[in-house]
């Protein structure tokens, strides 16, 4: 048997290679904060930043000119409570910033918003806290949850992401859009997602970490998965997809193969993959200690998702990925 046959030339092999990334699978996620000038970058995700009201524009259109077709939108508000009232206001960070990507830039970018409420709540938790229970209320949060849902959809958001992990989540949220006129609104859901500890630098960048309290856990595995679980991983997507999900996703990615590939497996909605925050710094790291190729262990990471199922990824290489897809680089 000679399989090196069809290795020996570039040409050939690019000819019989299954999957490529292209700059249609990517999304970038962009942090944006109330009160700030500029930008500042986050200490512990390095080329990565928090955008103030006057500077993520300047982002976006980066993205748009290298081909990207998403972002997905973070906020991180000066008001927090315990109800996460500035995301369940109309002129609220989130609202205000959505309004302000579709006036200037139409339909050149999809605006997706991340629905939840750690940013928003004094707590750094999820949703409104049941004290008894001493973890986010389900029911409860699913109903600002569906206002909040409203508030993005009146702004325009182009895709509704529910990243809580609440029970019922996406069926709540179908009746909310489908009763108010967004039938239309496409809802991905973060159906499968872990409590995982890759999510640490994202929380500097969103200010979002559950706070220190006696009274309350300083994790989130009261709502978020069990990393060890396969079997309850594929049917909490499939329970989404029954309430109606129209893109489902797998967070975090890289120790997650398996599970992309077993959800890809039993699916035919479009998958989506959140590499995430810890996942990203790891690369970055590694690469400027120079013990790593950062261009080329970055294609190899976003490439190999695609070859574990993944349709769509949600990644801070967005824009650096794009650089290299634009140049041909494979
Ligand atoms: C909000 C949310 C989280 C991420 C995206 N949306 C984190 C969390 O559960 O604290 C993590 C993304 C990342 O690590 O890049 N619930």
């Amino acid at each position: 048997m000679n399989l090196r046959r069809l290795r020996l030339k570039s040409n050939l092999r690019d000819l019989v290679r299954e999957n490529y990334l292209v700059t249609n699978d990517l999304i970038m996620p962009i942090f944006i904060k109330e009160g700030l000038e500029g930008k500042k970058e986050i200490s512990s995700m390095p080329g990565i930043y928090q955008f103030g009201e006057d500077s993520f524009l300047d982002e976006v259109n980066e993205c748009i000119e290298l081909g990207i077709k998403a972002v997905i939108l973070f906020g991180i508000p000066k008001l927090k409570d315990s109800c996460g009232s500035d995301a369940l206001d109309e002129d609220g960070l989130i609202a205000r910033s959505v309004r302000k990507i579709k006036e200037t830039f139409k339909d050149k970018i999809a605006v997706i918003t991340d629905l939840c409420f750690c940013e928003y709540t004094e707590h750094g938790h999820c949703g409104i806290i049941d004290p008894k229970l001493k973890t986010v209320d389900n029911k409860a949060t699913l109903e600002i949850s569906a206002k909040q849902a409203i508030v993005h959809a009146k702004a325009g958001a182009d895709m509704i992401a529910p990243s809580g992990m609440m029970d019922n989540i996406v069926k709540t949220l179908r009746e909310a859009l489908d009763n108010n006129g967004y039938e239309h609104l496409p809802i991905m859901s973060y159906s499968t997602k872990f409590a995982s500890a890759f999510y640490g630098p994202f929380r500097d960048a969103a200010e979002s970490a559950p706070v220190a309290d006696e009274f309350l856990p300083k994790d989130r595995k009261t709502y978020q998965m069990d990393i060890a679980n396969k079997k309850e991983a594929l049917l909490e997507s499939l329970i989404d997809e029954k309430e109606g999900a129209d893109i489902l996703m797998v967070k975090p990615a890289l120790a997650f193969m398996d599970i992309i590939h077993l959800i890809k497996e039993n699916t035919l909605k479009p998958l989506c993959v959140y590499n995430v925050s810890g996942e990203y710094s790891m690369v970055k790291a590694a690469s400027m200690n120079g013990w790593i190729d950062y261009n080329s262990l970055m294609m190899e990471i976003l490439t190999s998702f695609k070859r574990a199922g993944a349709d769509i990824i949600i990644t801070y290489h967005a824009k650096d990925a794009a650089k290299l897809i634009n140049k041909g680089v494979k």
